[in-house]
């Protein structure tokens, strides 16, 4: 397969994260007085309250087309498990930045809900390690999970050999989203854009086609996202070092081009990026108001919802530098501890890792099933192709912006760093900044990529 995916964890804790997470815990319980009661109480048995039938989610999925594909779930849940009230929070926000500061809130004040979104690896780590999280290997034996997750997805779902999660789809956050009419108009084969050079000389030819913003962004993440983006196209080798915490030098060469090259895509972006949801920069695709949008593959809902064809009205093509490579992005569900509706909540977690779920969920949403016994059929044409080229993807990589390969403080401040460099665009201050970071929070770097 020439890929080979490994992802080891060492035996050091989150300290940092464990203690923030605790910290906010507020103080232990003290032992609870005894009270003496003048009048003898008649001892009833002490069996729980019986289990209201309801489940409540908290998911990020607001814009048209994840709304969409979070509905066609939810259908699914509903009817195995008519009599439940299902009770849904949509928190807005893209890639959860809002909304996991909601669900750590929650989780601490003991009041977790029945299931949540998250994204597969580090994102559940500081929830794994204060206790918080139920182990659910039972889950995945019954279901007979193993056999139809890929084993780079399986890794990800897991902490100290145990299965914490479950999949409900696959992102590829490396893809260039265009218009092609545009692209079209001004003499430009997609194919061809394979290095930044090109892609370059391509937005040159759009502005002096008229096409004024070539390249449409959105908020800060969504900067995060493009950089992490040009950070891969650096190579496996550099992408593997960054999220195992080890470019830590301001000098790094391969650091400082990917944000020459990146300082230099901004010269070809919206000036009113920072006030754009990552769904309204994608939008200005489809009206034709810019010509390419670096975005995971979530963004094909928002096609799927204005109704363009794929290869038609709009295509795809990996983001330059990084043909052969999958980024990814697990949105996952767990099962945390104490949680009101327990039964309800593991029901919930067979759907959404059902072939029944997936079939129903993924084909709305842009991503492909988790499982490898998808009904293809049922997939429009980016997504065939997506399937295909993760079957014969040369190396995958986690996507830090989106959870999963870096620890989440180090994924919250490269959002910061990066919306800082799209106004000031220092080159040198930016790769101080990120690497002197990455030193500070080393003992947080506790799994060990393998990405080769
Ligand atoms: C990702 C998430 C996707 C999509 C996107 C934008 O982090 O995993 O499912 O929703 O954010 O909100």
């Amino acid at each position: 397969m020439g890929r080979k995916w490994k992802v080891v964890s060492v035996l050091v804790s989150l300290l940092a994260t464990v203690a923030m997470i605790t910290s906010c815990a507020g103080p232990t319980p003290s032992p609870t007085p005894t009270v003496s009661s003048p009048t003898p109480t008649v001892s009833s048995p002490t069996s729980p309250p019986p289990e209201v039938n309801a489940l409540t989610v908290y998911h990020w999925w607001t814009s048209g087309g994840e709304k969409a594909a979070i509905d066609a779930l939810i259908k699914v849940y509903a009817t195995k498990y008519p009599d439940a009230a299902i009770m849904q929070t949509p928190v807005t926000g893209g890639a959860g930045f809002t909304m996991m500061g909601i669900i750590k809130t929650l989780v601490l004040a003991g009041d977790a809900p029945d299931a949540f979104q998250m994204h597969a690896g580090y994102e559940g780590k500081p929830y794994f390690d204060a206790g918080l999280l139920d182990p659910i290997d039972n889950l995945w034996k019954e279901e007979g999970l193993e056999a139809v997750i890929p084993e780079v997805v399986r890794h990800m779902c897991q902490f100290d050999g145990h299965y914490y999660s479950v999949p409900v789809n696959i992102h590829r956050v490396n893809v260039v989203w265009y218009n092609k009419s545009l692209l079209d108009k001004n003499g430009i084969d997609p194919t061809t854009l394979t290095t930044w050079d090109a892609f370059f000389a391509a937005c040159d030819k759009l502005k002096a086609g008229g096409v004024q913003y070539p390249i449409q962004m959105g908020e800060a993440w969504t900067a995060a996202h493009a950089f992490e983006q040009i950070m891969a196209s650096m190579g496996i080798d550099f992408y593997q070092d960054l999220i195992n915490g080890k470019i830590t030098s301001a000098d790094d060469p391969k650091l400082s081009q990917a944000l020459e090259i990146f300082k230099k895509y901004l010269g070809y972006v919206n000036p009113d990026h920072a006030a754009l949801t990552w769904d309204d920069a994608t939008k200005r695709i489809i009206t034709g108001d810019g010509a390419f949008n670096i975005m995971g593959d979530w963004a094909n809902g928002e096609f799927y919802v204005a109704k363009m064809t794929y290869g038609e009205d709009y295509g795809t093509f990996a983001v330059p530098g990084t043909k052969g490579m999958y980024g990814l992005c697990i949105d996952v569900f767990q099962h945390p501890k104490g949680v009101k509706h327990p039964t309800n909540s593991l029901g919930w977690l067979k759907v959404v890792a059902s072939k029944e779920g997936q079939d129903a969920f993924n084909p709305i949403k842009g991503s492909i099933a988790a499982r490898t016994d998808a009904d293809i059929s049922k997939y429009g044409p980016y997504q065939q192709a997506a399937i295909t080229d993760f079957k014969g993807a040369q190396y995958m990589f986690p996507s830090v912006v989106h959870g999963s390969g870096a620890p989440e403080s180090f994924k919250v401040k490269l959002s910061d760093i990066i919306s800082g460099f799209t106004t000031d665009l220092d080159v040198n201050k930016a790769a101080q900044a990120l690497t002197s970071y990455t030193k500070e929070i080393s003992g947080e770097y506790t799994i060990q990529w393998s990405l080769k």
